[in-house]
């Protein structure tokens, strides 16, 4: 395993479309590996593959309660609002309120390939809507109310 930089905001790979992962092989797997690390010595709870530099679409996620790897992740419902701070690796040193479904449930794939179904609610529903929105381009700053933004 190994520590991957952390891209900052100003850099334009956050806000590229990812692509589709499409092989489930050992380079995958050691990638997810060194992202959970990353993530865990940067006192996270979520990373993206873009947050270090690659375009496809798969992130980390651990609000806790053990880590969930997402590949190709889809988010299939979602019911219920809840307003929360947000902060992300990428902007470092600055939270704000975003509002984000109470309850989802997503569609993804794990290292290996395989469909799995997952839903999730209250804070680790935030935590896994903010890292697809990575995958898409997407930082919590735009879902900022008007009224809070600050910049
Ligand atoms: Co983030």
């Amino acid at each position: 395993m190994a520590l991957r930089n952390i891209v900052k905001i100003g850099d334009d790979v956050l806000r590229k479309i990812c692509r589709t992962q499409m092989s489930f092989d050992e380079k995958l797997a050691q990638t997810l590996d060194d992202m959970a690390e990353t993530m865990y010595k940067a006192e996270g709870v979520g990373l993206a593959a873009p947050q270090i530099g690659i375009l496809r679409r798969y992130c980390v996620v651990d609000v806790g309660d053990g880590i969930i790897e997402l590949v190709n992740p889809v988010i299939t419902e979602k019911s219920g609002s809840q307003c929360g701070n947000e902060g992300c690796l990428s902007i470092p040193d600055r939270y704000e309120e975003v509002e984000r479904p109470m309850k989802i449930t997503v569609r993804a794939q794990d290292r290996r390939g395989n469909n799995f179904t997952l839903s999730a609610e209250g804070f680790k529903a935030r935590a896994i809507c903010h890292e697809i929105d990575h995958l898409d381009g997407i930082l919590y700053i735009d879902r900022v109310r008007k009224k809070n933004k600050i910049l």
